[in-house]
């Protein structure tokens, strides 16, 4: 999608006078707002419907700038900043003493990540030359607890009344959120899992990060364990049962859709039956828009075959399970 200098110019005058501004990178659309600015961000909040004591993402246009909003880096932010940005990680670190709570949901942590999409790049290029903080605050550009957009007309549907501008990059590469690593503490914690996966992070740290488990109250919204849904109840069914399941419920009457990577539809099954690919980066690049789709064909259920439990698959698997909640 080609780069529009003129909207560039547009969304930042925008971003300036405290709008909000969707725009696309890498691994979903954001909701962007002046980072530095508390009311700007608040509007966030009240788009999304999200609770205030979410914290947001701070995305900056280069690694330079994580001393404006991190105090004590420790080596292993530079060395992961090295090896992955621009790209879909996100580092925890302590954060400075002006950075707004608005933006931190009053924790002393903050979330910083140098997307990897040229169009995300040159707005947060363009943004810097006239704000020397340049952070622009984004969550995902969905509603709260819903599926996130992965293409313009994405974000048009669930927020196209409440967002000033949506600057259109096309569909996101990668497809799920980014990983999120806790770096303000002792030990590196996975808090998220994404594309970028605990061995290729522990190459860099020179040991394998721990990965938090399930927990109750999240400092990390899309930890919440029911998140990334459809409206549309969803079921995870392993592939040997698939099959079976499908033919109980269309006995019961029950409108299904499906979703799956290996068993092709057979004779007698339900006609929206969608192939996602048989491989974790092809299948996390489709999911979400798979998902919006069979969520808008008034079923009673969406089915989702089970992709295997092995680590290159957790990313996704994280995904499904909150889909399913
Ligand atoms: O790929 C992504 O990360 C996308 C794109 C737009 O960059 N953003 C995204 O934002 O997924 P959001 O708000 O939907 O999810 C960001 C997560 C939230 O779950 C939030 O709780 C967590 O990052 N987070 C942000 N700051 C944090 C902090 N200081 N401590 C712990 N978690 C934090
Ligand atoms: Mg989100």
């Amino acid at each position: 999608m080609a780069l529009d200098p003129a909207q560039i110019t547009r969304a930042v005058a925008l971003l300036t006078a405290g709008e909000l501004v969707a725009f696309p990178t890498e691994t979903v659309y954001g909701l962007g707002a002046d980072a530095a600015n508390p009311a700007a961000v608040a509007k966030i909040f009240a788009a999304k419907g999200r609770p205030a004591d979410h914290p947001l993402i701070v995305h900056l246009p280069g690694a330079t700038w994580v001393e404006r909003w991190a105090r004590d880096i420790p080596q292993a932010a530079w060395d992961l900043a090295e090896a992955f940005w621009p790209g879909p990680l996100t580092l925890i670190l302590k954060k400075q003493a002006w950075v707004p709570d608005a933006v931190t949901g009053g924790q002393d942590t903050v979330g910083l990540r140098v997307p990897g999409h040229p169009v995300a790049l040159a707005l947060l290029q363009a943004f810097a030359a006239t704000h020397a903080s340049a952070g622009i605050a984004a969550p995902s550009a969905n509603r709260f607890g819903r599926i996130s957009p992965t293409s313009a007309a994405h974000v048009q549907e669930e927020l196209g009344d409440k967002v000033a501008l949506i600057l259109d990059g096309g569909a996101c590469q990668v497809g799920i959120e980014s990983t999120i690593i806790d770096l303000s503490r002792e030990q590196p914690e996975i808090l998220r899992p994404g594309h970028i996966g605990p061995v290729l992070l522990g190459e860099v740290l020179g040991e394998l990060p721990a990965q938090q488990q399930s927990q109750g109250a999240p400092r990390v919204s899309g930890s919440l364990a029911s998140h990334y849904a459809p409206l549309t109840p969803v079921r995870l069914i392993a592939p040997e049962r698939l099959l079976d399941f499908l033919t109980l419920e269309r006995h019961a009457g029950i409108r299904c859709g499906v979703l799956a990577y290996d068993q092709p539809p057979q004779a007698g099954m339900p006609h929206l039956w969608q192939m996602l690919p048989a491989n974790p980066a092809g299948y996390a690049h489709d999911l979400y828009a798979a998902l919006r789709h069979l969520d808008h064909q008034q079923l009673d259920l969406i089915v989702i075959e089970a992709p295997p439990d092995t680590p290159a698959w957790s990313a996704v698997q994280d995904r499904l399970r909150r889909a399913a909640a």
